[in-house]
């Protein structure tokens, strides 16, 4: 019998209908791209309101486009950490609530381990165990992943995330949210040697990034030290994919040494990865390069389930398989540890 899955962790309303199999029979992403733009940014309260009102709507589509009726589904799964705390809690309720309503069981899903399960539901051969890159709006992290639930944090950003850093330079140059799309499509255009911007602690033995002294960098590059207003700027097309294709090259310079770095360290043949920035198009090539050039087998989820999405939410047959179901009283986990 299917699963529904709920996803609501940030800016995006989802939901899913999978089968046991993994199979995905409908789903319904409700973005709120265009509520948060103004802002150049999430507006967690804004982005709480926004899951109320389309929650429900967005479930019924899901279930609608699956053609299956709630009486058929056999557990409702929902993403219950991390991200922030009133998108989350839209989610959580509504599936106690549908759990109590339609008598189904509750499972809690981990979003950061359900972006790397996007990898696995794109391949043929059980991808685990392996190394995990999850680069994203709110998250840069790396893992060594026995399986798709036993996860051992090897590092992540000390400051911004990688997807962070995109928004605000994408921001600086006026290209609208979300801001990494609009940072590749110009970055295309431009020269990757223009700017000679930092790779922090890229040669550095261990597995942790920073990305805001490169967005500092960035902004010294556009207005100088101490200048405020970017409205004012009044930069060519060129200047400004010359900018992109620098800061981008910088970032993938970054992600793809200590990929390989954490590859080696754990002895491991195969890297995933996973989350919004992952659809970059750059960073797929770079990945791709290193795979070939140092022999490592490479998983990178599908375009389409990248950013954020309920389909992924397919880990949830995983928690079911080993029993492991959630209680009504079922919290929401905003913040996590380093790494969980
Ligand atoms: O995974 P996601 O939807 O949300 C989080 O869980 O954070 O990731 C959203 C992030 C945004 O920062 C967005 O700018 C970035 O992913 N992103 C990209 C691209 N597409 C989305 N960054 C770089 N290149 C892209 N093509
Ligand atoms: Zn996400």
């Amino acid at each position: 019998m299917p699963i529904l899955t709920i996803e609501s962790t940030c800016d995006e309303t989802a939901a899913a209908v999978i089968d046991e199999d993994g199979q995905m029979l409908g789903d319904c992403v409700a973005t709120q791209e265009s509520l948060h733009e103004q802002f150049r940014g999430v507006v967690p309260e804004v982005a709480a309101r926004a899951h109320l009102e389309r929650i429900l709507p967005v479930i019924d589509t899901a279930l609608r486009k699956a053609g299956i009726r709630p009486q058929s589904l056999s557990a409702i799964a929902v993403a219950d950490r991390p991200g922030l705390a009133g998108s989350l809690l839209v989610g959580v309720t509504a599936a106690k609530a549908l759990s109590v309503a339609w008598q189904k069981p509750l499972v809690a899903v981990n979003h950061l381990h359900a972006h790397l399960y996007a990898c696995q539901l794109a391949s043929d051969i059980d991808v685990y165990p392996c190394v995990g890159l999850i680069v994203s709006g709110g998250h840069t992290s790396l893992y060594h992943c026995a399986s798709p639930l036993d996860l051992r944090y090897l590092g992540g950003t000390i400051d911004d995330a990688a997807g962070e850093a995109f928004d605000k330079v994408a921001a600086m140059l006026q290209l609208g949210f979300p801001g990494g799309p609009a940072v590749s499509r110009l970055a295309r255009h431009g020269n990757r040697t223009a700017y000679q911007f930092p790779r922090s602690m890229i040669h550095e033995d261990h597995f942790n990034f920073s990305f805001s002294g490169l967005k500092t960098a960035v902004r010294y590059a556009i207005v100088g030290p101490g200048h405020q207003d970017f409205s004012k700027l009044n930069l060519s097309d060129d200047e400004k994919a010359n900018l992109c294709a620098s800061f981008e090259a910088a970032v993938v310079d970054i992600l793809v040494a200590k990929c390989v770095r954490a590859i080696h360290a754990n002895q491991s043949d195969r890297l995933i990865v996973g989350g919004g920035v992952a659809a970059n198009e750059f960073l797929r090539e770079e990945l791709e390069n290193a795979a070939e050039q140092q022999d490592f087998d490479l998983v990178i989820a599908p375009l389409h389930l990248c950013t954020d999405n309920a389909v992924m939410g397919a880990i949830a047959l995983e928690k079911i398989k080993r029993n492991e179901f959630a209680k009504l009283d079922l919290d929401i986990t905003p913040g996590l540890q380093r790494g969980f």
